[in-house]
């Protein structure tokens, strides 16, 4: 059967790198943007003639805007095999005494409960189907905890501990879950971080401290989470793949 894959937040950094690794394997990408339409069709336009790119609009703040988007995709694209979730908050990196409470119940509202949203809408789906799996982008930060990143990374560990429940409780119905954790990134947020934030000596230093001497590109992720999408990891659910070159150990 045709499948297609939906990659939520491919209009962002990371998800388009999520969007150009999935397009070797599957026929057909539904890449999802909130505002970022026009980088949703660049990058739909960029795919190869093998993959049809198919930019949706959708906003996982909004259960019904999720449910409108898997069916649009699913009638465009046909059943959809794989949801990638890499919706996030273009958030600062604030010490957790300055997060109001306001600030964290936005980025909890668009990323956990996005990606509940997004499970409420396709594990009947996948069932009905016998199978389908999801991938979420997550965070190195649960692991290795890091000064202003507990914003970013919260929200994950509730995404991660959500995965290995459908991955527990859903795995008699063919569908797996499991979380590519990014670590430093010179993509998406990271990119502006670098661009932005304290001094090119600062992250020279940061740089050295990666064991790999490098930052991760939005390629690694997608590559990290093509894998497990495919069924090359048929038997992999309810894992967690840190992509950092190393920094977490
Ligand atoms: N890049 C890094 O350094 C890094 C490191 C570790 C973890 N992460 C995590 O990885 C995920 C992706 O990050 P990124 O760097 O790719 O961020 P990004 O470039 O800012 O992209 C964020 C994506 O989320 C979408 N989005 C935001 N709010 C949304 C909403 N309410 N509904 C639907 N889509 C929404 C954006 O859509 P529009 O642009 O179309 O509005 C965009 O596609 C985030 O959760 C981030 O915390 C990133």
């Amino acid at each position: 059967m045709r499948r297609s894959a939906i990659v939520f937040g491919g209009s962002g950094g990371l998800g388009a790198g999520c969007v150009r690794a999935l397009a070797r394997d599957w026929p057909a990408v539904a890449i999802t943007y909130r505002a970022g339409r026009e980088r949703a069709e660049a990058l739909a336009a960029s795919l190869p003639e093998t993959c049809r790119g198919y930019p949706v609009q959708c906003d996982v703040g909004d259960a019904a805007s999720v449910r409108a988007a898997v069916e649009e995709t699913s009638q465009v694209l046909g059943p959809i095999g794989c949801a990638v979730f890499s919706a996030g908050c273009a958030i600062d990196q604030p010490y957790i005494n300055q997060i109001d409470e306001a600030t964290w119940r936005e980025v909890f509202e668009t990323e956990t409960m996005g990606f509940i949203r997004v499970t409420a809408a396709l594990v009947p789906l996948f069932r009905a189907q016998g199978g389908g799996n999801f991938v979420a982008v997550t965070s190195m930060a649960n692991t290795r905890a890091i000064v202003g990143d507990t914003i970013s990374a919260a929200p994950k560990a509730a995404i991660e501990a959500l995965c290995r429940g459908i991955a527990k409780e859903e795995g008699r119905f063919g569908i797996r879950a499991n979380s590519v954790a990014p670590g430093a990134m010179n993509a998406g947020l990271g990119e502006h971080y670098i661009a932005e934030r304290m001094t090119p000596e600062f992250w020279e230093s940061f740089r050295k401290s990666i064991p790999l001497r490098r930052f991760g590109l939005a390629e690694d992720i997608g590559e990290a989470a093509a894998f497990f999408a495919s069924d090359r990891a048929s038997y992999l659910t309810g894992q967690t793949l840190i992509v950092d070159g190393g920094y977490t150990l």
